[in-house]
């Protein structure tokens, strides 16, 4: 047991599926689901989610989330990386799937607040960018994992020291357009 790679290395379906609205957006796929996830409708005299929250994002989310932990069952059956925590196979299997909605949840619920707040899309609102979707995934995986404290500190620090790291790769990528 690791105390910091082990959270690490569960949460990369929420790395991966916080990457994936981009990724998808950038490589054209889905595209007949580019649909705002709150189909332009307000609440409060303010858009629900905005613009920035899209019904693709949140499937390329979930399916690259479950891709991750699908990969990670693989690696842990064929004893190539030792899964950290104890899962039976279909949790292990749902783990990626539940962990990717959670994380594309958590952002569209930071993004409401955003929106009542009157923080138009695509502006900062720090440290809440970072976090909402290491807070969406904890939640989500909460039925098959039981985090304790110091993992959930833990992932929340990595998700602010990862915001920079991960937007200069998708920057030298030519994934987006900006290094911030
Ligand atoms: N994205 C998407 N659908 C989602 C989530 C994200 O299409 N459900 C895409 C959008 O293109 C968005 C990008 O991923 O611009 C980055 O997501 P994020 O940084 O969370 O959104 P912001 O542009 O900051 O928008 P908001 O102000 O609503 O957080
Ligand atoms: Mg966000």
């Amino acid at each position: 047991m690791h105390p910091y790679l082990d959270p690490f290395y569960a949460a990369f379906p929420a790395f991966i599926a916080n990457m994936a609205p981009v990724f998808v957006a950038k490589a054209g796929w889905l595209h007949a689901l580019d649909v705002p996830l709150d189909f332009r409708k307000t609440i409060f005299g303010k858009r629900i989610f905005g613009d920035h929250k899209t019904i693709r994002g949140l499937i390329a989310g979930i399916l690259m989330g479950g891709a991750m932990g699908i990969v990670q069952y693989a690696l842990h059956t064929f004893g190539i990386v030792k899964y950290p925590y104890l899962l039976s196979d279909a949790e292990f299997i749902l783990f990626g799937f539940f962990g990717g909605m959670g994380a594309l949840i958590g952002d569209a619920v930071e993004s409401f607040f955003k929106r009542q707040f009157n923080i138009a899309s695509g502006r900062p609102f720090i440290p809440f960018d970072q976090t909402d979707y290491i807070v969406g995934f904890l939640l989500f995986t909460l039925p098959f994992v039981s985090w304790s404290f110091h993992e959930v500190i833990f992932l929340l620090c990595v998700g602010i020291i990862c915001n920079p790291l991960s937007n200069i790769l998708a920057y030298v990528l030519r994934i987006k357009d900006t290094y911030w």
